[in-house]
């Protein structure tokens, strides 16, 4: 069911240490708790905010995985309880035929939903297995939440299928490196008139020779009009929060008689065949 009321939304920006998994975790905890008001109804952490980004091998994603209900359900688990809010966060899952690059949703003490990303970008391609399942739309209590994470966002139908499926908020757990990322966002929120919902890291990683990794911070809470709601700094760990009304995405009519989704036209989307001369 869909709350016609004003809801807050917290990101929290961090800078995690490789493979330091519990002071990472005591750090985002103090970033929400040190607020003069933690409440909130939405938290968003960024992808892999407890474990850092750079993987060198398999056998490293697998040390650090996690089943669902791990350690790190268990502490979404305690901020959803300290907030009141439903909390995503990025975790790499184990699953039964490899680990994946995965976001779980937690409210309270139960999992609502957990959800593998689809489309690895670059080096994952190498440590994760890709997720198999369409990305997830979820019911909370201000209305359907859909998730996707960090590069799925370059896919227009990634964001577009979790529009098309109701959702009015998009939580988008990120480690964004490349410098296009944050306005490209405002026209995924603008093209399927949803609040979009990135968390970002910052610092930078540069293990095992590998070239380094800037992660270039700029988490943002964005309307369905393309309103920067929120935006916060290219280098500091930080919390950023904004209210923001999730009934609002819920209609698609930008001219009196212009919803842009009843008029799609699907039948006509295909790759364009050029037409044979006899
Ligand atoms: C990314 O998908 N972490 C760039």
């Amino acid at each position: 069911m869909q709350n016609s009321g004003s809801i807050r939304v917290t990101i929290v920006q961090n800078n995690p240490d490789f493979g330091q998994v519990e002071k990472n975790m005591t750090s985002v905890e103090s970033l929400i708790l040190d607020q003069k008001d933690p409440t909130s109804n939405l938290v968003v952490l960024p992808e892999l905010f407890a474990t850092g980004y750079q993987f060198l091998t398999k056998k490293e994603t697998s040390d650090l995985s996690e089943p669902e209900d791990g350690p790190t359900f268990k502490f979404l688990s305690r901020l959803s309880r300290e907030t009141g809010a439903v909390v995503v966060g990025g975790v790499p899952i184990r699953r039964p035929d490899g680990v994946s690059n995965g976001a779980l949703v937690v409210s309270k003490d139960r999992l609502l939903v957990s959800y593998d990303k689809v489309h690895l970008f670059d080096r994952e391609r190498d440590l994760f297995i890709e997720g198999r399942s369409p990305l997830p739309v979820v019911e909370t209590p201000f209305g359907l939440l859909g998730v996707m994470i960090c590069f799925d966002w370059l896919f227009p139908e990634a964001l577009r299928s979790l529009a098309l499926s109701g959702a009015t908020v998009v939580a988008h757990p990120s480690n964004w490196v490349l410098p296009f990322g944050p306005q490209g966002m405002i026209l995924r929120s603008v093209e399927n008139r949803v609040f979009t919902v990135t968390a970002n890291r910052v610092g930078t990683e540069a293990r095992g020779g590998l070239p380094p990794l800037r992660y270039i911070g700029e988490s943002q809470i964005v309307s369905p009009k393309g309103e920067v709601l929120a935006r916060a700094s290219q280098s500091e760990a930080q919390i950023i929060t904004a209210a923001i009304r999730p009934s609002e995405a819920l209609s698609k009519k930008v001219a009196e008689r212009s919803d842009f989704f009843a008029q799609r036209r699907p039948e006509l989307y295909h790759p364009g065949l050029s037409k044979k001369e006899d």
